[in-house]
């Protein structure tokens, strides 16, 4: 991953948390995820009254580009904070890193974690989901 693309998703995914919906928790994550075509797509975290419909700012990514036909990616970027202040890396929760699984090759696919453009760590998903279930495993 080059050191430019990288500051420009984590730029983008700061500039999501104001749109992350968080009256429960108060921790406001955002994403930027990257398709291989090159095309970046945002999310954001969205949460409910009932608790378990929240959706993490990931998924919010993810389906936004699937939905508009996108099925290969090549990174994603993730951002979080209490009250939106990056103190520490937010790392994808485990239902978000099945999603991942899902359309991703885990051996490629880059998860970049941060806290600023030029603080920030870089984990292929195979690292974060070590002998992950797929759809490989159904074919
Ligand atoms: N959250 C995310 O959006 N992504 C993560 O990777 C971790 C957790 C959200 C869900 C919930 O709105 C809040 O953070 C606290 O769990």
């Amino acid at each position: 991953m080059d050191h430019k693309l990288a500051e420009e998703m984590i730029e983008l995914a700061i500039e999501q948390l104001k749109y992350a919906y968080t009256p429960y928790s108060g921790f406001k994550v955002g994403a930027a995820l990257l398709t291989k075509r090159g095309k970046l797509y945002t999310g954001c975290n969205i949460e409910n009254a009932a608790y378990s419909p929240t959706n993490c700012a990931e998924r919010t990514a993810f389906f936004k580009a699937v939905s508009e036909g996108e099925r290969e990616f090549s990174a994603i970027c993730i951002v979080g904070g209490k009250d939106g202040v990056l103190t520490e890396y937010t790392a994808p929760c485990g239902v978000c890193r099945q999603v991942m699984m899902e359309f991703c090759d885990p051996d490629s696919f880059q998860i970049i974690l941060g806290t600023g453009k030029e603080q920030y760590e870089i984990f292929t998903l195979k690292e974060l989901l070590p002998r992950g279930f797929g759809p490989g495993n159904l074919s």
